[in-house]
């Protein structure tokens, strides 16, 4: 009985906190009306240095093994692999919720972000703990999002 408790009030808050099938709408943000408020930024891509980042066309088993590492030390306290909330989502099928220059830029340039991004900041409001700034290089942020795709099933 305890056991189903457990996974009954985890399931509510993976529910209440941006999970894939979270609180927010992708595409919700891409409205032409929101776009007008927030000039010269573009939802798709957020804002930082990537853009039109082609992710390699298998998995490259050595960034993913790197952004592993990168995992453990700088964003397992919040994050976990499964789609299960933590701190901040789950990661778990991160990579279909958004494109990659958003995640890319996001883990780059997380403060700007969750000023002017409509999905940043409607997860802002579901979590209430704002994301600090990781200091990763384009680099890290390519290999995490390596080992991210690995989570997610691409080989
Ligand atoms: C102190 C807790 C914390 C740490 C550490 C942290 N994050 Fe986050 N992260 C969050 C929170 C909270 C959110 C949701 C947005 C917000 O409230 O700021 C988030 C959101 C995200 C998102 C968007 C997720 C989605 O489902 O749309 C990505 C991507 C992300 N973080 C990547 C990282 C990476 C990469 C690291 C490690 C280098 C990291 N985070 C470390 C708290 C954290």
């Amino acid at each position: 009985m305890k056991k189903i408790l457990i996974a009954f009030s985890a399931a509510l808050f993976m529910i209440s906190c941006g999970g894939p099938s979270g609180g927010y709408q992708p595409g919700e943000s891409e409205e032409a009306g929101e776009k007008a408020t927030i000039e010269d930024y573009d939802p798709h891509r957020g804002e930082g240095n990537f853009k039109d980042y082609q992710p390699p066309a298998k998995l490259d088993a050595t960034m993913a093994a790197n952004g592993e590492k990168v995992y453990d030390l700088k964003c397992a306290s919040c994050h976990k692999l499964s789609a299960e909330m933590l701190v901040g989502p789950g990661w778990k099928g991160v990579t279909e919720l958004h494109s990659p220059d958003w995640i890319l830029n996001f883990m780059t340039n997380t403060d700007e972000m969750l000023d002017k991004d409509p999905k940043a900041q409607a997860m802002l409001e579901i979590c209430m703990v704002r994301m600090p700034n990781q200091n990763l290089t384009d680099d890290d942020a390519k290999n995490v999002y390596e080992f991210m795709r690995k989570n997610d099933g691409v080989k």
